[in-house]
């Protein structure tokens, strides 16, 4: 839906009395009217990267959800201030892993005799205290943009990883590239006692996996790939890792945000596609890429927005904006000194992958 003029005008207002001092960044399943104000797109990766590399700028707008605007100020300076539109934007995956929770599974996983052969790796989707917990328990963070690498480089490390909260990027990453069968991964349960696995399955398991998921790619299933063969021959079905296992397993190809934009990008004109990713960006790629004489679907028949990335629409951007450039800092995410030392080892470990 076209965005309301005034309101418009008001964000172009605001942004432009703000100049340098302030910066917007956009994650790619921000609406429309939002990602007009961004002054990059990306993926969580990139966006973490882009806010490390713009130290002038006093304030970082983060469009996105709230573990993303926690990790942007982890990785800016002490004076720069990092601003979440609307502080209702959580994320339900990174909600799934709570600090006591997985405490709680290190003490199993140490009662089991395992815990020092474990390396902790965190998808960037979870908060910053288990950013931290898997630094100083001497793992990495990871994007659905180098989950391989980070895997690589914790095998290196231990014999085993525990891989947080996402459940299905872990297996996926697992079996998908680095060759490990089902039969290597284990899932362990928060909401049970010992995490419902016997400790002969952790001591067997290479991979450890968080029972965490997302909401909004939960929703695709093998049915939506099977009919949106039958409805369109020659589709190519191209899906994010967030994905269940056999979605993947059947898609022709897999990645992070960034991945499906350059995917498409490189693809040719009359060449079909259906993308298992949310809603915004799916729309706005398959408006960008029409008049190329590419066809670019919804891989599920159902609407499939991620609410809480919704959450940040103009109105909030605006209040933000117009606020901060009246001087009154707003919605500040600001992670305490504890957490950040060790959860900024984790992230760092992360930027340094090959
Ligand atoms: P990427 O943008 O890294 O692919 O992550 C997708 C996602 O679910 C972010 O919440
Ligand atoms: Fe979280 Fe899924 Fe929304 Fe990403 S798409 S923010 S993982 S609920």
């Amino acid at each position: 839906s076209p965005s309301d003029p005034d309101l418009v005008e008001r964000a172009r207002a605001a942004k432009a009395k703000l100049g340098d001092k302030v910066f917007v960044l956009g994650h790619h399943y921000q609406r429309d009217e939002v990602i007009q104000f961004a002054d990059v797109t990306g993926d969580s990766f990139k966006l973490a990267r882009d806010a490390a590399a713009r130290p002038e700028a006093e304030y970082i707008v983060f469009c996105g959800v709230h573990f993303m605007a926690e990790s942007a100020d982890i990785l800016t300076g002490d004076d720069q201030k990092v601003v979440l539109p609307d502080l209702a934007a959580g994320c339900s995956m990174a909600d799934m892993a709570t600090a006591e929770q997985v405490a709680e599974c290190w003490d199993v996983l140490t009662e089991a005799g395992i815990a020092q052969q474990v390396v902790p790796v965190s998808y960037m989707n979870s908060s910053a205290d288990i950013k931290a917990f898997t630094g100083k328990h001497g793992g990495t963070i990871c994007t659905s943009s180098n989950a391989k690498r980070a895997l690589e480089w914790a095998f290196q490390q231990g014999e085993k990883v525990l891989f947080l909260p996402d459940q299905h990027l872990g297996r996926n990453t697992a079996v998908r590239d680095m060759g490990m069968s089902l039969d290597d991964c284990v899932v362990y349960n928060p909401h049970k006692p010992g995490g419902g696995v016997t400790v002969d399955e952790l001591r067997a398991a290479k991979m450890i996996l968080w029972r965490g998921h997302c909401s909004v790619h939960g929703r695709f299933s093998l049915d939506s790939v099977n009919d949106v063969r039958e409805r369109i021959p020659g589709v190519n079905v191209l899906v994010h890792p967030e994905c269940k296992h056999e979605v993947v397993a059947a898609a022709d190809h897999v990645g992070s945000t960034e991945y499906i934009i350059k995917a498409l990008e490189a693809a040719p004109a009359g060449s079909k596609w259906a993308i298992g990713t949310e809603l915004n960006l799916v729309r706005r790629l398959a408006n960008r890429f029409a008049p190329e004489g590419k066809e670019i679907v919804f891989l599920d028949k159902t609407v499939c927005f991620c609410s809480t990335m919704n959450r940040i629409d103009l109105p909030h951007l605006v209040w933000a904006l117009e606020s901060l450039a009246e001087g009154n800092l707003v919605n500040r995410i600001e992670v305490d000194k504890e957490t950040e030392r060790f959860a900024k080892l984790a992230l760092e470990r992360m930027l340094a992958l090959p």
